[in-house]
């Protein structure tokens, strides 16, 4: 039976990883997934995480299980810094731990579904697994154009969507650094956004998976805060794979927020229940390890103190990419406007196979780079190999 199904390929984002590890020239250049590198290009373990690490494995006395909520000083830890310190919201939101974002969005658009939508609205280009993730709950997905001609947020469309959309309908929104584009919706966007949301009857999906790499902790969640001061309920996806650089441990969590405090029993034990019969359990190490930062005035500030640095670096990275100007077709000063780990690049198909065949440069095939990839030492190594293809 199992010989009926059908060759799948592979994903295409983490297929890159393969292939750079087989590329043996040493000047070769990874600007595929989504990993924040130093100006070294490694990419270590927060020094906050490893000192919350070495304390949990002197403290933690049991491994037995949670439950599907997983670690829920962790979930509660993060609120303030998503939610605000003193979010008039608080006690309509509930949360509980997710493997990653993944899971977050996952979880998300599966209790959506439970509880009637049939519609899930997202601008594209999008993160790739968002569409995969809609089309394996199976949900119907409609899409519009994220972005304008001219590299900006396409926020007319989307208002439109918002305001056609009704009962049944839920809109999938990045909250900040919009991957793959980098291009954010401005403050003003947000406030329009959030009023559109307010006479619509859709239901928000927000993901929140780069907080804190694109302007700062609070900055990253004004949109957030905007929709959720302005609508009774929606589904927030939120992940510390890149602001606590966990990765791998996969460390995430989906709040929902309801119409009234009463609602929360219900819509929380609908999520237990998806939850139980997808993983279970989320894993526990890294976010015991967040928690325990997030616990400690210490650790909290080392942990801000090191992701300030990564947003300066990122920062930085895109003034020098900007400062290369104009390469052909390509307007390299666009990046200098955008937010967070990626920038997609107009390039055609056989300029992105050229740049890895000619110069070792691995991007995704969509022409989205993450600038984190970027440093010292191979920056101006590519923009030459961008001349070369593309000027
Ligand atoms: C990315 O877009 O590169 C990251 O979000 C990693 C992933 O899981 O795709």
């Amino acid at each position: 039976m199992l010989d009926t199904l059908p060759q799948q390929s592979p994903d295409a984002l983490l297929a890159l990883i393969k292939m750079y590890a087989a590329d043996e020239r040493a000047d070769k250049i990874d600007l595929g997934v989504g990993v924040y590198r130093t100006d070294d290009g490694a990419t270590p373990v927060f020094a906050a995480i490893k000192a919350a690490e070495t304390k949990l494995v002197n403290e933690q006395d049991s491994k037995s299980y949670l439950g599907p909520e997983g670690d829920t000083g962790f979930v509660d830890a993060l609120m303030p810094y998503i939610f605000g310190a003193s979010a008039p919201v608080s006690d309509r939101i509930e949360g509980m731990q997710t493997p990653g974002g993944t899971g977050a969005v996952r979880l998300a658009v599966a209790v959506a579904r439970k509880a009637g939508v049939e519609r899930v609205h997202l601008g594209t280009p999008s993160w790739p697994n968002h569409a995969q993730i809609l089309s394996d709950i199976p949900i119907n997905a409609v899409f519009f154009d994220h972005a304008t001609d001219d590299g900006r947020a396409n926020i007319d469309q989307l208002l439109g969507v918002i305001a056609a959309a009704g009962k049944g309908d839920a809109v999938l929104l990045h909250g900040c650094c919009h991957n793959p584009t980098g291009i954010d919706y401005s403050n003003a966007e947000w406030d329009a956004i959030a009023d559109a949301f307010s006479r619509s009857e859709a239901l928000p999906i927000l993901d929140l998976a780069y907080q804190g790499l694109g302007s700062g902790l609070e900055k990253d969640a004004y949109g957030l805060r905007r929709v959720l001061g302005a609508v009774p309920e929606a589904l927030i996806a939120y992940s510390c794979d890149k602001n606590f650089g966990l990765y791998r441990d996969r460390v995430g969590a989906l709040y929902v927020m309801a119409e009234n405090a009463a609602q929360l029993g219900p819509i929380m034990s609908n999520l237990n229940a998806l939850a139980r019969a997808s993983w279970s359990m989320p894993p526990d190490h890294g976010a015991a390890a967040v928690r325990l930062v997030l616990r400690d005035e210490k650790l909290t500030q080392m942990w801000l103190d090191e992701l300030a640095s990564m947003r300066a670096r990122i920062a930085d990275v895109r003034a020098q990419m900007a400062a290369a100007g104009q390469i052909g077709k390509l307007d390299l000063t666009a990046l200098a406007r955008q937010h967070g780990l990626f920038s997609m690049l107009d390039l055609t198909k056989e300029q992105i196979d050229r740049l890895r065949s000619d110069h070792g440069v691995y991007m995704a095939g969509s022409g989205r780079i993450n600038v984190a990839g970027l440093h010292s030492g191979n920056i101006a190594n590519f923009v030459n190999a961008l001349k070369d293809v593309a000027g």
